[in-house]
């Protein structure tokens, strides 16, 4: 069950029902620090293991942007799916230890105005340096933010659309956070038009990171133009994925990840016009799979994993 420790579920209902909105649940997790459960989408917003604790390890870490940082005065990231703001609060902390005068411009999408505003209530964002804190609190209530060494956008939508505008614009990030919920509850950000807007919003030596090592998402990255990787584990025994546009950027994937992407597991999830909802895209996929000349996945899980029902994805 989760702990809730000091904080009250009805205040947090309070301020998340003052407009029509996602219901969500405070969250204690693993290392400490708090995220949300969302009841629509049936899962955390992050590992039990440690919100924070992925936001540096899943994120930050892989797109390697403290290198960045060191050899740069200014970079920009695009946080998708910026939910209570750990990944870009992280991200910042790292960056601005290794070159204080970097100049950081962020780009966050997100679908609830009121989900980084319950974590600016909460103090959930105190575990960070007040330099972090108070200008992420001025992005989560006015969407955007203008400091000496930061510019930040809060731009709410449904990422589908709010990409497209900003590929129109040209932004070109050195790195990408992908933080959707899961592949099978939020189908729209995990597909090939999703990730081929996000290939052009990626700077040449660019990395974008992801929690995610279904094979749908590698294949559907794959597809989409990218080289992918796997980032290490954190807090589970599974690996994150790592994709960037040149092949020197990436080791090669693992025996094991290769032979995953032979498999009908590795159909992935499409969304021509941008507009369908999950259960159509979920549908689809589920037909491409039966249609496939791909093996099925069977005896893949019983090589590498010695238990069908251990997937990491089907
Ligand atoms: C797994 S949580 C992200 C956690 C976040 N990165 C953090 O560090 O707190 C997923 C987020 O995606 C948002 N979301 C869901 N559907 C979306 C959509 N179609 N477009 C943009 N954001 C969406 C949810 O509101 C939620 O905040």
């Amino acid at each position: 069950m989760p702990a809730f420790g000091m904080l009250g579920v009805a205040r947090f209902k309070a301020q998340l029902h003052t407009r029509e909105t996602t219901p969500v649940k405070p969250y204690l997790t693993a290392d400490g620090s708090y995220t949300f459960f969302s009841d629509t989408f049936g899962e955390s917003f992050h590992s039990y293991s440690g919100a924070r604790q992925e936001a540096l390890g899943k994120f930050v870490a892989p797109t390697r942007l403290t290198d960045c940082a060191t050899q740069a005065s200014s970079l920009c990231l695009l946080d998708v799916c910026y939910g209570l703001g750990y990944n870009t609060a992280a991200a910042l902390e790292m960056i601005w230890q290794v070159n204080p005068s970097c100049h950081v411009l962020v780009w966050a999408l997100e679908l609830e105005a009121a989900v980084p505003l319950a974590a600016v209530a909460q103090g959930w964002l105190s575990s960070w340096p007040q330099s972090i804190e108070t200008p992420l609190a001025t992005l989560a209530a006015t969407h955007q933010v203008q400091t000496p060494t930061l510019e930040a956008h809060l731009i709410l939508g449904d990422a589908r659309q709010t990409l497209s505008a900003l590929v129109n614009q040209g932004i070109q990030a050195q790195g990408i956070f992908l933080d959707p919920f899961s592949p099978p509850r939020c189908p729209q950000l995990w597909t090939v038009e999703f990730f081929q807007l996000l290939r052009r919003c990626l700077a040449p030596q660019g990395r974008l990171a992801t929690y995610s090592c279904a094979a749908a998402v590698r294949a559907g990255l794959i597809e989409a133009g990218f080289w992918v990787t796997e980032s290490p584990p954190v807090g589970r025994r599974s690996p994150g994925t790592v994709a960037a546009l040149t092949q020197s950027e990436v080791l090669p994937l693992s025996l094991q990840a290769q032979e995953h992407l032979q498999t009908r597991a590795a159909v992935p999830y499409r969304d021509a016009t941008g507009q369908d909802a999950a259960a159509e895209i979920v549908q689809r996929r589920q037909q491409e799979q039966q249609n496939s000349p791909l093996a099925s996945t069977q005896a893949w899980k019983k090589r590498w994993l010695g238990n069908s029902s251990a997937s990491p994805s089907t």
